[in-house]
């Protein structure tokens, strides 16, 4: 895999003050069956739509289609004289289910977040550290408390719902809910991202985990103000060796990135320590979404991509705290995102494991915000 640090990094609209039509990015691989549809939306935007996804990499029995949602859009329906390709018709389910999330309003965090962008980084205060520290323990253990759930049969709307009623007895927002994108806000509380799902996968009730899959969890509950950003990715039932390889590597390759942080490092250290492993190992890092600064905003600056130069980027300074969070890719690093706005699969929809710190710079070197405190392995 031919480095690419020198390339600007294109995070996807998570980081609001980097605008990127989610669309606009990674042709699909010649050489995949994947097969985009050029639709305008009614808002007169223009959409690159790949059919559903199968939530199955090869090899495995796809998953079944999405259940068609009623009423269905009049505009993508099929007619008896002018009947719609499959696909088309797929792809209305998918803009229907889209759809019948209701409009959320938008929380005061997302708002003031997304009305200052501002490419200044914070240094916090050891007061605002130590209420970092207390974010950062309960995203910990949100995500301990979820472990045991994680079992073939659970649909990733059930993990959603326990992870709210959980985030909410402990005075807690989940930073998630509600948060601002390009085609419509996050609506749900925590991303539940299956196989090929790099990221950003939304909880749903037909979204049931079999044995053999792998999930990503990731949380993010606001305490006090200060946002707890950490995910794991877990292991459903008997998988294979190749899934477990590839998650394997990918905790290596955040543990590997936070091992380079320290005052006077640079931001280029992390990424080129996460992309050497990564491709030693066979398999390529995912460019078009970033770590980023994080403490009362949600996704502030800088961002950390995890490939790059060693010796290239920010300094890094005791104050600065980021998230660590390498998406890794069995096959090509390339990303699209599906109608949903959200939802990131691998072009070739080969498997994507990923794994997220929130990490503070010290004068020490590195303290890691979002250790289990139980110590639970997934
Ligand atoms: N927690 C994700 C991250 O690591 C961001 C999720 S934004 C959401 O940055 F809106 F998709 F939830
Ligand atoms: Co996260
Ligand atoms: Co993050």
């Amino acid at each position: 895999m031919p480095s690419r640090a020198d390339t600007q990094v294109r995070p996807y609209a998570t980081f609001p003050h980097h605008p990127i039509h989610p669309f606009s990015h990674s042709p699909p691989r010649a050489d995949t069956q994947v097969r985009p549809y050029a639709l305008t939306l009614p808002c007169g935007k223009p959409l690159r739509v790949y059919p559903p996804f199968s939530h199955s990499p090869p090899g495995r029995t796809p998953r079944s289609a999405p259940t068609p949602p009623s009423p269905p859009l009049h505009l993508f329906t099929s007619s008896p004289i002018h009947p719609s390709p499959p696909h088309l018709q797929q792809v209305a389910i998918l803009i229907s289910r889209a759809l019948r999330h209701q409009p959320l309003p938008r929380p005061k965090h997302t708002v003031e977040e997304q009305k200052q962008p501002s490419e200044v980084i914070t240094l916090l205060s050891s007061r605002e550290l130590e209420k970092m520290r207390k974010a950062c323990q309960l995203a910990a253990q949100l995500l301990d408390y979820l472990t045991p759930y994680v079992k073939p049969g659970v649909s990733t709307l059930e993990l959603n719902d326990l992870a709210e009623a959980w985030t909410q007895k402990h005075g807690a927002i989940s930073a998630p809910l509600g948060y601002a994108g390009t085609v419509m806000p996050f609506p749900k509380s925590i991303c539940t991202s299956i196989n090929e799902v790099i990221c950003h996968g939304i909880p749903n009730a037909e979204d049931v985990l079999r044995d053999g899959d792998i999930i990503n969890i990731d949380v993010t509950p606001i305490l006090d103000g200060y946002h707890g950003d950490t995910s794991r990715t877990f292991l459903v039932g008997d998988a294979s060796p190749v899934a477990r390889r590839l998650v394997e590597v990918t905790e290596e390759c955040m543990w590997r990135g936070i091992q380079t942080v320290k005052p006077g490092a640079r931001v280029g250290d992390i990424g080129a320590a996460i992309q050497a492993y990564a491709e030693a190992e066979g398999y390529s890092v995912v460019r078009d979404f970033v770590g980023h600064g994080v403490h009362r905003i949600f996704h502030a600056a800088p961002q950390i991509p995890h490939y790059g130069q060693r010796g290239k980027g920010k300094k890094l300074r005791p104050g600065m705290v980021f998230t660590i969070e390498p998406m890794i890719n069995i096959g090509s690093h390339e990303a699209e995102i599906l109608v949903d706005g959200w939802t990131a699969i691998t072009v070739d929809r080969q498997l994507s494991a990923q794994f997220e710190h929130t990490v503070a710079v010290t004068k020490e070197g590195v303290e890691v915000l979002t250790l289990s405190p139980a110590k639970v392995v997934a």
